[in-house]
């Protein structure tokens, strides 16, 4: 009863100061990114204080998923899209049943240029349009900070989300990262492979060379047994990710993450040319929710192999769908934007479902 109403109280605020935040600093000109930036640096300030206990919540233990040898405290888990450590810290303590790392790559690169991330809202629905072009500290300096013990310290799984340009970037990456890992008494770390990239400068993904990625799969296979997630795009064709499919089948310890954002033009989105670089991004959001339960039902019915749902998640009603169409885990990014304490909230509603 307390840890509903706390939730509730904490959800009000969070979302007035969001809004605020957005109007004054994210408005003139309009530039969603200069909010988060702002709201990254206040949230960094709060998980340094002992306020942060305020957004610590228990998880009820019914609602545990096991996946091979990991442990999610609960089925929902952050997707791949934020690596500063307060906001995973946040979510840990929220309740989230296991964190994803933003997209790695080999090398630094600053992503595209700005403005590069809106928010929009598709048939009145919520969503953020973003082309932010996978900036990415680089693999050297982010294997310096995996051995992060705040987070390590919650012992749930912890996602390590990998791209490149090519399967020998994916497997450059893959390699500096595992010889770290394998150095760290932590069982709960996985990989996954982002494979589709609706907003890297050239367009070209691992998922349009699938022999490519049957043999880095392959060779990840032979060099470590820490389960591997493929995350695929929603602009898949449903052949494609049939094909996908049947080569994960052939792998063991594989899951598939079903799916990313969608790639949209700006202007289809009523978002005026001024306001983003590029000509279109990833759009993310609720309104990607009937795909993804689509993608869901297709995979579960033919195959074996753990499924993760993303894109769209923002309601209990949402997550209840997708895990009984087949899914075993649930992804979110912009709900943890839009409105972190749905978490300790869903998952009360999850346990008392489950009694
Ligand atoms: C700002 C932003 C950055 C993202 N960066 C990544 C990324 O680095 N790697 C990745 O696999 N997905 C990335 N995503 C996609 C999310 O992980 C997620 O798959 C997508 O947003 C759909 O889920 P949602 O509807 O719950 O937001 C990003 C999404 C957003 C909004």
């Amino acid at each position: 009863m307390f840890n509903k109403l706390r939730s509730k109280i904490l959800s009000l605020k969070f979302r007035a100061i969001r809004r605020s935040v957005i109007i004054i600093l994210a408005s003139f000109p309009k530039d969603l990114e200069r909010a988060i930036i702002f709201g990254d640096a206040l949230n960094h300030l709060l998980m340094s204080t002992p306020l942060k206990y305020l957004f610590k919540f228990s998880v009820p233990k019914n609602i545990e998923v096991k996946m091979f040898n990991l442990k999610f405290s609960s089925p929902l888990i952050s997707a791949s899209f934020k690596d500063d450590v307060s906001s995973l810290l946040q979510w840990q303590l929220l309740g989230i049943g296991g964190i994803t790392y933003k997209t790695v790559l080999k090398d630094p690169s600053k992503g595209n240029a700005r403005p590069r991330i809106q928010e929009v809202s598709p048939n009145g629905r919520y969503g953020i349009l973003n082309s932010l072009g996978l900036p990415t500290k680089g693999v050297k300096k982010f294997i310096n900070h995996i051995d992060n013990k705040k987070l390590i310290n919650f012992n749930r799984p912890i996602g390590i989300s990998i791209g490149g340009n090519n399967v020998q970037d994916y497997y450059d990456v893959f390699k500096e990262i595992d010889k770290t890992l394998n150095s760290i008494a932590f069982d709960q770390f996985f990989y996954e492979l982002n494979i589709s990239c609706p907003n890297t400068e050239d367009g070209k993904c691992l998922s349009d060379n699938l022999e490519g990625l049957e043999n880095l799969l392959t060779k990840m296979r032979e060099k470590t047994i820490r389960p591997i997630f493929i995350k695929v795009s929603p602009d898949s064709s449903r052949e494609e990710i049939i094909k996908i499919c049947d080569i994960l089948a052939k792998i063991s310890s594989v899951a598939i993450n079903l799916g990313n954002s969608k790639y949209m033009t700006a202007k289809s989105l009523g978002l005026n040319e001024k306001h983003f670089s590029k000509e279109g991004g990833g759009l993310s959001g609720e309104t990607l929710f009937d795909n993804t339960l689509e993608m869901v039902k297709l995979v579960s019915k033919k195959y074996q192999f753990p499924i993760i749902a993303t894109g769209g998640i923002s309601s209990l009603s949402n997550v209840k769908e997708v895990l009984n169409a087949g899914a075993s885990l649930v992804g979110m990014a912009t709900l943890l934007v839009s409105d972190p304490l749905k978490i300790p909230q869903i998952n009360q509603q999850l346990s008392q479902n489950d009694k």
